[in-house]
Formats: C-alpha cells, structure tokens, sequence
C-alpha cells in the first residue's frame, strides 16, 4: 500500500498539506506534482494510474470559490478502481464555497471512494496579510494529525464520505463578479530597470505566461494566460513583478478588507 498524490499548487500552499498528511498516513509517497507546464504535460501524455491498493490524494487550490480548472482537468484523466481517496482544497480565508462537492463529485466519477475531505488555509495568492504565513506549524500539525486519523480509518471498514458531509455554500454575485474581474485583467508588469533576467519568474508560471526576452534576457508577459496565481511574483528577489492597475486593487482590497478579518480554521471530515 503507497499514497498515490496529485496536486497543482503554484504557490505551495498545498503541496505542503499534502506533505503533511502524508507524513501523518505514514505510507510511501509518490507525488505528481502537475504544476508546472512540462510535468502536466508529462503526467497528462501518459497518466500513470493508481495501483489497486493505492490511497489516492487530490489536492487543488480555490479559485473564485470552485477548484482549479486544471486540477480538475488532470484529476478527471484518472480511472479509479474503487481506492479510497483523500480530497483536499486549499482556500484564502474566504470560502471554499462549491470546491469541496466539485472535487467529491469528480472523485466518484473517475472511480474513488472518497474517505476523508480536507478544506485547508493557505495564504491567499492576491495578499501578503490575508492568511498570511499559513499553513502555519499548528495548519501543518492539523494536516498531519488528519493523516494519522486517515490512517486509523483505513485499517477498519473505511465508510466512504457521503456527498451531503461535504460542505457547500453556493458562489455570491460578489464572487461571481470578481471572477469576471479577473478574467478581462492581463496579468503582471515587469518593472525591466529592476529585473535581473534571473529567470525564476518564468520557470514558476504555472501556465508559461512570462518568457525571457531572447534578447535582454529580461521577463516579459505573453499575456497570453494568466492564472493571477502570482507564484511569479513570490519567486522574483528583486520585486519586479507586480499587478497594477485599479482593478487588481480593488480586488484585493474588496478581499483584504471583508475576509481579513478573522481567522478561520481548517475543516475536516473523516
Ligand atoms: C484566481 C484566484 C482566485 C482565488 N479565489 C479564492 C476564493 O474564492 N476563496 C478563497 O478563500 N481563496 C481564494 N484564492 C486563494 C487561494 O485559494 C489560496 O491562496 C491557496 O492557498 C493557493 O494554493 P497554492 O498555494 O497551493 O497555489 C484565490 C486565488 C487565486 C489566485
Ligand atoms: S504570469 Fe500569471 S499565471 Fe504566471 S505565475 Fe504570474 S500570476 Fe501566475
Ligand atoms: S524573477 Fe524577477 S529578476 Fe528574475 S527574471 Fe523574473 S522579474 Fe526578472
């Protein structure tokens, strides 16, 4: 028996829940971390699938109050034999809203039997204060104490999970509207007097956005996709990767200002 893990995770946040929990379940651990393009293109060429008696973990992030679209894509190409499978969506202090019933449903559909549903904080993508430094040591500790009780079920009868223990709040038309937002908006700047064409921008962009000018070796922005998931902007050492524009402003201040709040805990169901 191994853990068979796939997550996307431009910022890291879920990838190290999915660590932990492992750590917690205390099996052997293969992940496929599908995040940057060349792995997701790799993994989808030739989806290596499960073993029969795997534990399967799928993990995404919460975008617009749904899972990530290309974690979905991936997690739909698996074909499930009925192995337990550990669901987990990574959220910005806001809501996970209709993520958790997406993943749930996907999961039986590609043939899991869902056995644990996890929603876990991470620091929210747009913000350096929303959830800010989560997963924390008491988030992490909490993932793998998860892993520990997965564990525990697992060697009994392992009831799977029915659809109505998974949490659902239904998107708001202030959701809805960021997500419209979000679309029309074209992604970074790269401020060029700053760059060093150090690189680690591009080789972080989930969905190969940014490119080094052939020339200057400089970042630029394709803006031919752009996921507003700001990995690059974490990895730039030199701060020259910023959004601007009043939109993003809002935006992030709309966040800021009414989930900033308070801080909310993970959710669990076993
Ligand atoms: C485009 C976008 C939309 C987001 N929407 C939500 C949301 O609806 N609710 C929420 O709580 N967090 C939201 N977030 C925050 C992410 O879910 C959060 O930062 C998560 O930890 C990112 O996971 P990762 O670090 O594994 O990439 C959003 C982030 C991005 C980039
Ligand atoms: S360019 Fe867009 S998709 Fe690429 S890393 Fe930056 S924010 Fe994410
Ligand atoms: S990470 Fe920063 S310095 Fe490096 S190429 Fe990107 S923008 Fe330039």
């Amino acid at each position: 028996m191994k853990i068979y893990a796939l997550y996307f995770s431009p910022t890291h946040t879920g990838q190290r829940i999915v660590q932990a929990a492992a750590s917690g379940l205390a099996l052997p651990l293969t992940e496929y971390d599908i995040t940057l393009p060349a792995a997701r293109k790799q993994f989808l060429a030739a989806v290596p699938q499960p073993a029969a008696d795997d534990v399967v973990l799928l993990e995404g992030p919460v975008y617009g109050g749904r899972l990530c679209s290309l974690a979905l894509q991936a997690f739909g190409q698996l074909k499930g034999t009925g192995q337990p499978a550990v669901l987990l969506a990574l959220y910005g202090n806001r809501n996970f809203d209709e993520a958790g019933q997406e993943l749930y449903d996907l999961a039986v559909q590609t043939g899991f039997r869902p056995i644990g549903f996890g929603a876990f904080i991470g620091e929210h993508s747009f913000s350096q204060t929303l959830a800010a430094g989560r997963p924390d040591a008491s988030d992490l500790a909490l993932a793998e104490h998860f892993g520990k009780a997965l564990r525990e079920k697992l060697s009994g009868t392992a009831v799977p999970l029915k659809r109505e223990q998974i949490p659902f709040c239904p998107r708001t038309p202030l959701i809805r509207s960021h997500g419209q937002v979000l679309k029309g908006l074209p992604g970074p700047d790269v401020d060029n007097e700053r760059c060093t064409g150090c690189g680690r921008c591009v080789a972080a962009c989930p969905v190969g956005n940014l490119v080094q000018n052939k020339e200057t070796g400089k970042a630029e922005n394709t803006r031919t996709a752009c996921l507003h998931c700001r990995a690059c902007a974490r990895v730039c050492p030199v701060q020259a990767v910023d959004f601007h524009g009043t939109s993003y402003a809002w935006l992030i201040q709309n966040c800021q200002e009414n989930f900033g709040r308070v801080r909310k805990g993970n959710l669990l169901v076993l």
